[in-house]
């Protein structure tokens, strides 16, 4: 693993060029991604800036440009008008003020009116590398370009520590207000959201309170990326807490979860119905976030981070890391959160290969599994040894994936086997590998498990319990990787 200085982490892109041979190289690693967002050169991890405006797809990540590293983070910004093509747009925002002189930090956006509006956390550090967050704005112009306002919407609040970002915009229809909300870290190094509220969207902004949500005073030590959402009249908090370990999520301190429940703006109070749950069961899934304006009350549609912080990705010696989960679309049905993958994915589906020969690196699996115990093991060796392996015991309607047996092992300190258990007894899955990712959505969207994987050469091979239904679509590439950087 290269050791980075922090000036190299840090270091400001000052022309393209700069960047240009690293990306030419790059593109030629096996495991650049076909149907899914990645970095055009470094690093990208959390989703930003989601949102649906003029019936265009805005997604920015975030970016380090340099190599596999967490440094000086832009915005990179793509376009898609179906959520299954993407393209390249170039930066988004970067570090060139006071207010984020090193980072632009995660954040959100809204539509509203024609414009497209952008929200987003400053990372200031000072020379002793004290850090002030600041809550920060940005609109698109008539160029498709984000123009920053020059001053932040508001600083950070002294009775909290220093980890304060990460705005995620909503409308309030009923109060006509528009709340922020921060994930936060209290002094005593809880985790937590903080709201401020405002009627307009660039100004008027004041703190309203502390987020409380009953059960959850000592959960984690920092709530990083805050998502809330109303589904089919049930409010849903996402967030991703931080500095705990919670049970059957192996030696990782990092972990996106979900809340179904009821958001009281007059009490600040969001009072969950049951307990939290995992959001992904993968190893690598992280900073989720919903799309804004997606204009359907019954669906949201969220895209998330393929990854971990602190993990490490075999990647990292060709110096990028990283890419976005498929967006998948979220309802709520009998009270239960249901994720599926978006709608229309299907037609990236080139001819059907019949089961016998090897995998595409990159594809889509159906499996119709019969009553019983079942194992699927993909990218396995020729001789059926290795590879990801799914097993299911119908006792206990757990999914057990394992992926000791692969060549290429990493993060073998946090996890490398992790259980999706179901409610219902297992009858379908949907898998999506490509190249370095794969995605499984059992039943229906009931579960799902996400995780980086690195098959090598000898590893495109497959086996399954004798007798099962399963059919195999290679499929075609949606997303451009162009070298768009300006
Ligand atoms: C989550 C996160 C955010 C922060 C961003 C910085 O992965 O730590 O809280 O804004 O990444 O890249």
């Amino acid at each position: 693993m290269r050791e980075w200085t922090r000036d190299e982490r840090y270091r400001v892109l000052q022309s393209p060029d700069e960047i240009r041979d690293l990306y030419e190289r790059i593109k030629t690693s096996v495991y650049r991604q076909t149907y899914h967002v990645q970095p055009v050169t470094g690093l990208s991890s959390d989703p930003n800036g989601f949102a649906l405006h003029n019936g265009t797809w805005h997604l920015c990540y975030q970016w380090c440009p340099w190599g596999a590293v967490h440094g000086l983070k832009y915005w990179y910004h793509v376009k898609s008008e179906d959520l299954i093509h993407w393209q390249n747009e170039g930066i988004g925002l970067k570090p060139d003020t006071y207010y984020d002189n090193r980072g632009n930090h995660s954040g959100s956006g809204i539509s509203k009116g024609d414009k497209l509006y952008f929200f987003y956390t400053g990372n200031h550090r000072d020379e002793d590398w004290t850090r002030t967050p600041y809550t920060c704005a940005a609109v698109l112009d008539d160029d498709g370009k984000l123009q920053k306002l020059e001053k932040p919407l508001f600083g950070p609040r002294d009775d909290h520590s220093e980890h304060q970002r990460d705005p995620k915009i909503v409308w309030n229809e009923e109060k006509q207000k528009y709340y922020i909300f921060i994930g936060a870290q209290t002094l005593d190094l809880r985790g937590c959201v903080l709201i401020y509220e405002s009627e307009e969207l660039l100004s008027g902004w004041k703190f309203a309170g502390e987020l409380k949500v009953p059960g959850y005073e000592k959960f984690g030590g920092m709530w990083e990326c805050p998502y809330i959402v109303n589904i089919s009249g049930k409010d849903v908090l996402i967030f991703s807490p931080q500095y705990t370990k919670l049970p059957g999520r192996g030696e990782s301190t990092n972990h996106n979860v979900y809340m179904i429940g009821k958001m009281d703006y007059d009490t600040l109070t969001f009072t969950p119905e049951g307990d939290y749950h995992y959001l992904d069961f993968g190893f690598d899934f992280y900073a989720a976030q919903g799309a804004a304006n997606v204009g359907d009350p019954d669906k949201a549609i969220l895209i998330a981070w393929i990854g971990l912080p602190d993990n490490h990705y075999p990647t990292e010696e060709e110096d990028w890391e990283g890419s976005m989960s498929l967006p998948r679309e979220l309802r709520v049905v009998n009270g239960k959160l249901l994720q599926t993958p978006i709608t229309g994915i299907e037609s990236l589906r080139e001819d059907e290969i019949k089961p016998g020969g090897s995998l595409p690196a990159a594809c889509e699996l159906e499996v119709s599994v019969p009553e019983g115990a079942f194992d699927l093991a993909l990218f396995t060796r020729e001789d059926g040894s290795g590879g990801l392996r799914l097993s299911y015991n119908p006792e206990t309607k757990v999914c057990t994936l394992d992926r000791t047996g692969m060549d290429k092992r990493f993060n073998t300190n946090v996890f490398e086997v992790l259980d999706m258990p179901l409610d219902t007894p297992l009858k379908k899955l949907r898998i999506f590998a490509d190249h370095s990712s794969v995605e499984i959505f059992a039943n229906d969207g009931e579960a799902t498990f996400t995780t980086h994987l690195y098959p090598t050469e000898r590893e495109f091979h497959f086996t399954v319990t004798p007798g099962i239904e399963m059919r195999i679509w290679p499929y075609r590439a949606s997303v451009t990787d162009e070298f768009v950087i300006e």
